[in-house]
């Protein structure tokens, strides 16, 4: 059992494999938080705990004081599961308006139930369980009388990925309209605030750089107001112990499936208590309620370890590859695909496209790209957006004679499409201006020379539906990638009604997905690419439709090491997209060796993104080469075990494991920054083999035992820049 209900002591104790969540009823009234970390099976009675709420010192005096013989019980301090705003001062879980323009809730237990399994959410992605899972889920209704509004918490545990997932549906049961003004998906009080913090944070061409600083007092965490999650924060945080690192102590990572604004934030209290918020940002949010109505917030996603930070990504990773994505291709090897962005950008043409294609079916590559530049009048990025229509003078064979010829060669065809956008130049605007997320009266400022169209439309989602279906449907298509390219900025629209303008956000995020599911439904056999300017909307929300993201622009193999380090914190290797490309590198100018180009993109969903035909003989067989090593390795490393041996952002080194399952596979990747003059060895040491079997190394063929590698490690010497290893090791 998943989840225990302790009747006597009212005490909930939510379990996986490793760990407990454990809330209690106090006074029949108030749920609080008391636990959550390792696994407890004892549960104490959680009166003990309540010493937490005496000394307030400072507060304001205790709520319910006197006349409901709540004794000390004071909620600016009490740990509550879901806090409000009004008697608790703090960061709220839930703030909401009523129509008598007060804005206190009391939200006081009333039941629960629990169920076998995990249900979807209303119009959101989630993760989701399958037949013969051991996940078990729980609903604990909290109810405000005086307002007549449920908050529905929601906890499904997953406990072989030592998960718990939660997420809120809000009902008004009254007669009035409420306005919601903060749901968060997730709220946690802790006991106290030694930890680390860690986020995920960058820019374009930059993403998910790793930064971890301990907690203080006050609030701290990162946020999007950008009408998607973004380049600049993930919507992942962790926690983890001051001490912790990748083997010891304890983590706890908070990710939100979810792709729009977000916000996740620690507040640490006078008393060292410390709060932790993740949902929707409530910046410029609000949702009206009418009565009879529901509102469901997205699903966050919580893993803890207690054996350190490495133990929660690979939870995530499992889960993530296996209960997140979904499709044909969760499962099945995806092809090694060429996009040729940078060999052609705007210029492609028919000749071209064919030329590089011969080049790719004869180094092995199986898909060929076609990226922006093949519809409407586009030659530039200033028009076309939304005419999804092919450029008969580039393309005079039409997509459908393209991709046929693209198969003669013997390679599948993919395109590009960017269907949340508008150009101001384009057949679409011009029939619908009005089709843009726009304030009537304002300018429209440009991103990219491009608006964006407002997907909390139905008729504009159902045309988008329809233009991209007909595409599809009307050529041989086996690949998508799905771009974005701007954020949200004036944010408005002459539909919704003056107090529903600032649900816009979120029913964009509602449409969007609506549109997403509907499509990949709807072409089962086509494998979706995320991409939104590179990296800029990789969360769980998206990989709920594509089991793969771009995941930076920037593809040079250096910048990749921070760019893949940081992203798979929390995402599996098998969602990141990262391509070998040319030199010098068209983002940062550097030049890199191809095997390290090569190398360090097999440590994601392996494809190229150069002009083949510029390149010698020499550099074609290389690729060849690299091309059937990493068919060699089938899904072994991007669905292995990750280990990360040695971090770029601590070292000049990076050295990544990746372990299979059954510890009969390892592949470890170690690649350098700047070379050393005479430089000292690095000695890579390999992590959670079985230390007396032996490992055969496939380039060199030497054996070594697995105790060998683990306490000794194999050497390397960074004595040119940029230089590389992959080793590979078979277990005899
Ligand atoms: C941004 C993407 O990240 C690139 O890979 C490329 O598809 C361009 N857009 C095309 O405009």
């Amino acid at each position: 059992m998943a989840i225990i209900y302790d009747e006597v002591n009212k005490i909930f104790n939510l379990q996986t494999e490793n760990s407990s969540y454990i809330m209690g009823v106090v006074y029949d009234k108030y749920l609080v938080h008391i636990h959550y970390g390792k696994k407890l099976n004892y549960t104490a009675n959680v009166s003990d705990m309540l010493g937490f709420s005496v000394n307030r010192g400072g507060s304001i005096s205790p709520f319910d004081y006197g006349n409901e013989g709540l004794g000390n019980i004071c909620l600016d301090t009490l740990p509550q599961e879901y806090a409000t705003y009004g008697s608790d001062l703090r960061e709220p879980a839930f703030h909401a308006e009523y129509s008598d323009g007060t804005s206190y809730t009391k939200l006081l237990y009333k039941g629960y139930r629990i169920y076998k399994g995990k249900e979807s959410i209303k119009g959101l992605p989630a993760v989701y369980t399958e037949e013969g899972d051991k996940a078990e889920s729980i609903e604990i209704e909290l109810y405000d009388e005086l307002k007549k509004l449920t908050v529905m918490l929601t906890y499904t545990v997953l406990p072989e990925f030592d998960a718990i997932s939660r997420r809120v549906t809000v009902i008004n049961n009254s007669d009035c309209d409420i306005k919601l003004k903060k749901v968060m998906s997730t709220a946690i009080d802790f006991n106290n605030d030694k930890y680390n913090m860690t986020t995920l944070n960058g820019s374009w061409a930059r993403e998910r750089h790793i930064e971890r600083v301990p907690l203080h007092k006050g609030v701290q965490g990162v946020d999007s107001k950008r009408g998607a999650s973004g380049h600049r924060h993930n919507p992942f945080i962790m926690l983890s112990g001051l001490d912790a690192t990748e083997d010891y102590g304890e983590a706890y990572g908070f990710s939100l499936v979810y792709s729009g604004n977000f916000e996740a934030t620690a507040e640490v209290e006078y008393n060292n208590a410390t709060r932790v918020l993740m949902g929707i940002n409530s910046f410029d949010f609000s949702w009206l309620l009418a009565p009879g109505e529901a509102f469901y917030s997205p699903e966050a996603v919580m893993v803890y370890s207690s054996t350190g930070i490495g133990e929660m990504s690979r939870n995530y990773h499992k889960m993530y590859r296996t209960r997140l994505c979904r499709g044909k291709y969760r499962d099945s090897v995806r092809p090694v695909l060429i996009n040729v962005w940078e060999a052609v950008y705007f210029t492609c043409n028919e000749e071209k496209i064919l030329a590089i294609a011969e080049k790719a079916k004869d180094v092995g590559i199986e898909l060929l790209v076609l990226d922006d530049g093949w519809f409407g009048k586009r030659d530039s990025d200033n028009c076309s957006l939304g005419d999804w229509v092919v450029y008969k003078e580039k393309l005079p064979s039409g997509i459908d004679g393209l991709a046929k010829k693209i198969n003669d060669i013997g390679l599948k065809f993919g395109l590009w499409f960017e269907p949340e956008m508008i150009s101001p130049d384009s057949d679409l605007y011009r029939a619908h201006p009005d089709w843009c997320i726009h304030i009537k009266g304002r300018g429209r400022g440009l991103g990219r020379q491009q608006l964006i169209l407002d997907f909390s439309r139905d008729e504009v989602c159902d045309y988008i539906i329809d233009a991209v279906a007909k595409v599809l449907s009307s050529a041989s298509i086996s690949y998508v990638k799905w771009d974005m390219n701007r954020n949200m900025s004036e944010i408005g629209n002459e539909v919704l009604t003056a107090d529903r303008q600032r649900e816009l956000p979120h029913r964009y995020m509602l449409g969007l997905y609506r549109v997403l599911e509907a499509l990949t439904s709807r072409f089962p056999d086509v494998l979706f690419e995320g991409c939104a300017g590179g990296g800029g909307r990789f969360d769980p929300g998206m990989l709920y439709y594509f089991p793969q993201i771009w995941a930076s622009d920037d593809s040079d193999a250096i910048e990749r090491l921070y760019i893949q380090e940081g992203t798979a914190l929390v995402y599996p290797v098998s969602t990141a997209g990262a391509h070998v490309s040319a030199v010098p590198n068209h983002q940062v100018g550097r030049t890199t060796p191809l095997h390290t180009r090569g190398n360090v993109a097999m440590t994601g969903q392996f494809g190229y993104e150069l002009d083949l035909t510029k390149l010698s003989e020499d550099e074609l067989n290389v690729i060849k080469n690299q091309v059937e090593t990493y068919k060699a390795f089938g899904t072994k490393i991007t669905d292995a075990a990750l280990y990360r041996l040695k971090s770029p952002f601590c070292g000049n080194v990076a050295a990544w494991e990746f372990l299979s399952d059954e510890k009969d596979f390892a592949a470890v990747m170690v690649a350098n920054k700047l070379g050393i003059p005479s430089a000292p060895n690095e000695f890579i040491k390999l992590k959670n083999l079985v230390p007396d079997a032996e490992y055969r190394e496939r380039t060199t063929g030497k054996v070594y035992r697995g105790e060998f590698l683990e306490t000794v490690g194999i050497a390397y010497a960074p004595s040119r820049d940029f230089n590389s290893v992959m080793f590979v090791f078979d277990k005899n």
